[in-house]
C-alpha cells in the first residue's frame, strides 16, 4: 500500500478524534479538542492517516511550522512517524512554491523526540519557550 497517498484532511464527521492517543498530552489535546476547530477558523490544517496517524502543519511566512505530530501508541515503531513526516514535508514543498519560506521549523516536546527529527536532517536552531527548536532548510525539500 502506498501510504503517502492515503492521507486526507481531518473531517470531524468521519474521524474518531477522541480515541487518538500518542501518550503525549500536548498532541493528544490538540488533535482531540482543537484540530477540527482550528480548521474551521482557518488557523491551521490537519492531515490524518485514518485510524492510525495524525499530523498538524501550519505555515507562517517566512518559515513553515510543523506544530503537532503524533502516531497512535499502538502504531508507533512501525514506520508511520517517518511516513507522516515525509508526507508533511512533501506538502510543504508544494506550498513553498506559492508561499516562499526559508525553512521548516519544529519545536520538540523533549530532547528524545528531537533525535527523531535529526535523523531526517533537521538541525538545532535555538531554545524556544523551553523547547529545542529545529529547522530544515527549504532547499532540502527538493530532494524529497
Ligand atoms: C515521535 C513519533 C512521531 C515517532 O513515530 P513512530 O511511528 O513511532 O516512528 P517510526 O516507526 O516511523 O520510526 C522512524 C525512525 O525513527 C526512529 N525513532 C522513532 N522514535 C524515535 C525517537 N523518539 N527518537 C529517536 N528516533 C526515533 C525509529 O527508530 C526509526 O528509525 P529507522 O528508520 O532507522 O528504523 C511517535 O513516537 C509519537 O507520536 N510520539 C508521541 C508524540 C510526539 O512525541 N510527537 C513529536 C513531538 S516533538
Amino acid at each position: 500500500m502506498n501510504w503517502l497517498k492515503t492521507f486526507v484532511q481531518l473531517d470531524k464527521r468521519s474521524h474518531d478524534r477522541k480515541s487518538f492517543d500518542c501518550e503525549e498530552d500536548e498532541p493528544n489535546i490538540f488533535f482531540q479538542e482543537r484540530a477540527a476547530k482550528y480548521m474551521e477558523l482557518h488557523l491551521s490544517a490537519t492531515w490524518v492517516l485514518p485510524a492510525t496517524t495524525a499530523i498538524h502543519g501550519k505555515y507562517p511566512v517566512p518559515v513553515q511550522l510543523i506544530a503537532q505530530m503524533g502516531v497512535h501508541k499502538e502504531e508507533q515503531g512501525k514506520g508511520f512517524g517517518k511516513i507522516t513526516l515525509v508526507k508533511a514535508l512533501q506538502r510543504l514543498r508544494v506550498i513553498t512554491k506559492q508561499l516562499p519560506a526559508t525553512a521548516v521549523v519544529v519545536d520538540c516536546l523533549n530532547d528524545e523526540f528531537s533525535q527523531f527529527y535529526e535523523r531526517y536532517g533537521f538541525e538545532y536552531l535555538y531554545q524556544h519557550d523551553g523547547r529545542k527548536r529545529l529547522f530544515l532548510p527549504t532547499k532540502k525539500l527538493e530532494y524529497l
